[in-house]
């Protein structure tokens, strides 16, 4: 059972979708059909849930016959993030078991409807044409389309997608054509096609429509943005084939045929997306440098661990997104070294304190397997399942000792749970299975794994990373830790003449981690010597303006707020809202600045920052 979701696929089950929809930007409004094919699994049961979010439904149909169906939307409280069931009464003829039920649903989607954010052209960087672009993960598909919206069901899908003719459509599929069509006015129109033949979850399926153009970057890869960023995206991006054949020989073979990029505008809430065949990015990974590369690292892992093995439910999301960072700090230990898989551990470690600490009021939601009855896992969501969940499986490969057989274990997993869906227990049992050897020498004796998997707060033990990397990074951060005012003006530029951006990345956040925060004085003396208003790397911008104003220094202020302004990626905007609300001296400012951007963020966004300025509830 998944309780995030009306649907019950025990019953009847889908198991492939097609889309018929036209993007109408002057409604904000997808409006359309969805044919699905599903399977009645139950001779006992005559109906068919989906979950709806503020979903028009206008009728429900028999595919084959076009007869009429019985169908109901099951009233529920309008602020609730699960939405409402819709009941459709299966004809009688499809109440058996095994039974193929076809059917078509015409509904169009709310404006408000929360996985698509509608973008007017000013709020994008070329300014001259309207955007689109979708976000369903956790649980927003059912705003978008009405669906079985739980990670356990897995459909194919295909798409007819209508767009304004100057405009472009993608899907998380394969594209199979697009012409123009004549309409009765004189605007043109114009279809894009899709496929997705490998079945995936609901969470999975995105589209983004504008206008977009696109830069070949590999065999396989194109990347894709409005014109003016193609460029740089395509060589902030040009290893992408380098790390796809990594991946390949970390979990087998690539089976989505195309990997593509998009990077979105700016208001994109997440730093990626993966989205089958087709990975969505935030602008704020240009970083000119290729710096932020894991990113696609990250995202790109996701074709194995997360998108061909699937969480079964949000509950056991960590093994989405733990065995993904886990993979992707593989591949940069192998673009790179060992060190740098090791520099990107220890980053991640204090990314879990801080969720940790973030969680006093919900420390439930820091078990690496939470319970989600009634919560929205919008709320649940931190690092704790990626870094909980990736510090477990560098611990348990720190036991087994051998990478290399630490990997073909990975393989294993795979394998075994391709194409399908897996809960922990799943994975812990083929865990045991595949190293029974060991498990009988005793090789896991010492693991609590109820402790890793269950309890609150940092798990019963930390992995022995190698810290060779951030040393310097550790004894700069202490060195102004430790500095009286007459020490000040002992530090210049010379401290990081040897840093590169993820040194200052470590040396900030350790910084960040300093309570009481570090003060006025010393973060004034630090833009004296290293002058860090000056960078435009995002991941650097973040945590240098967070520590301003975390000392209260008032003229930093306004460029805290032009970063908000600038950007909405969640990671980004959430602590510094929540950094200036809690400081007296710029709670007002917090406040008028979310009422006067709020029209510009995502839905997504704008909901959880009213929850962190406790303008909800
Ligand atoms: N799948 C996630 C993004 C996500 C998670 C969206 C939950 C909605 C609900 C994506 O793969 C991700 O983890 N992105 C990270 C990248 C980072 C870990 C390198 C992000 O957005 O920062
Ligand atoms: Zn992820």
């Amino acid at each position: 059972m998944d309780p995030n979701s009306f649907s019950e696929p025990d019953l009847c089950i889908c198991k492939h979708l097609h889309f018929n929809i036209e993007v109408l930007f002057e409604k904000k409004v997808l409006h359309g059909s969805l044919r699905l094919q599903a399977v009645n699994k139950s001779s006992n049961n005559n109906r068919l849930i989906l979950d709806t979010n503020k979903l028009k439904i206008l009728s429900v149909s028999d595919a084959k016959t076009g007869h009429h169906m019985q169908w109901e939307v099951q009233p529920m409280n309008s602020k609730s993030p699960f939405g409402s069931a819709l009941v459709i009464t299966l004809p009688s003829s499809s109440s058996r078991d095994g039974e193929a039920v076809d059917l078509e649903v015409l509904y169009e989607t709310s404006p408000e409807a929360s996985a698509v954010q509608w973008l007017a052209a000013e709020q994008t960087v070329g300014k001259t044409h309207p955007y689109l672009f979708t976000q369903c993960q956790a649980i927003h598909a059912r705003s978008m389309f009405p669906c079985q919206d739980t990670p356990s069901v897995k459909t194919t899908y295909s798409a007819e997608v209508i767009v304004p003719g100057e405009l472009t459509a993608l899907m998380s599929a394969i594209p199979t054509g697009n012409h123009v069509v004549s309409g009765n006015d004189k605007s043109s129109r114009k279809v894009f096609t899709f496929e997705q033949k490998v079945p995936i979850p609901s969470y999975l399926v995105a589209l983004a429509v504008g206008a977009l153009e696109s830069r070949q970057i590999g065999a396989r890869s194109s990347v894709w943005s409005e014109k003016e960023v193609v460029d740089s995206a395509a060589y902030e991006f040009a290893h992408t084939e380098d790390m796809l054949n990594v991946a390949e020989g970390i979990c087998g073979p690539y089976v989505w045929e195309k990997y593509d990029l998009l990077v979105l505008p700016p208001s994109f809430p997440y730093g990626g997306m993966e989205n089958p065949c087709l990975t969505f990015v935030t602008p704020t990974v240009l970083a000119g440098d290729r710096s932020l590369v894991n990113v696609v690292a990250h995202e790109l892992s996701h074709s194995w661990t997360g998108n061909l093995v699937t969480n079964h439910t949000w509950e056991h999301f960590w093994l989405n997104e733990g065995f993904t960072v886990f993979v992707e700090r593989k591949i940069m230990g192998r673009m790179f070294d060992e060190k740098m898989r090791h520099f990107h551990c220890i980053g991640g470690w204090k990314a879990l304190v801080n969720s940790v600490n973030d969680f006093k009021d919900a420390i439930h939601l820091t078990s690496l397997v939470p319970n989600l009855e009634g919560i929205d896992p919008d709320d649940a969501f931190s690092s704790v399942p990626y870094e909980k969940g990736s510090a477990l499986l560098f611990y348990l490969e720190c036991l087994v000792g051998d990478h290399d057989q630490f990997e073909l274990y990975l393989r294993s997993y795979i394998e075994t749970f391709k194409y399908k869906t897996v809960t922990t227990d799943q994975w812990k049992h083929h865990f045991l299975t595949y190293f029974h050897k060991q498990a009988e020498q005793g090789v896991f004796s010492e693991v609590d794994w109820d402790g890793w998997l269950f309890g609150h707060g940092l798990p019963p033990c930390k992995p022995a990373y190698n810290t060779a990397g951030v040393d310097a990074c550790t004894d700069l951060c202490q060195k102004w830790i430790a500095a009286s005012d007459e020490q000040l003006d002992s530090f210049s530029p010379e401290d990081i003449k040897d840093f590169n951006s993820h040194h200052l990345i470590e040396f900030l956040s350790l910084l960040l981690l300093e309570k009481p925060p570090v003060d006025i004085a010393k973060v004034k003396t630090m833009q004296c010597a290293y002058n860090l208003h000056s960078y435009k790397n995002a991941e650097i911008r973040f945590r240098w303006l967070r520590l301003c104003v975390k000392a209260g220094w008032e003229d930093v202020f306004s460029m805290a707020v032009t970063f908000v302004s600038e950007q909405g990626r969640m990671k980004f905007v959430r602590p510094l809202y929540r950094d200036l609300y809690a400081h007296e001296k710029s709670r007002a400012l917090a406040l008028s600045t979310f009422h006067s951007l709020k029209p510009l963020y995502h839905h997504i966004t704008a909901n959880m920052l009213e929850k962190d300025l406790d303008l909800r509830q």
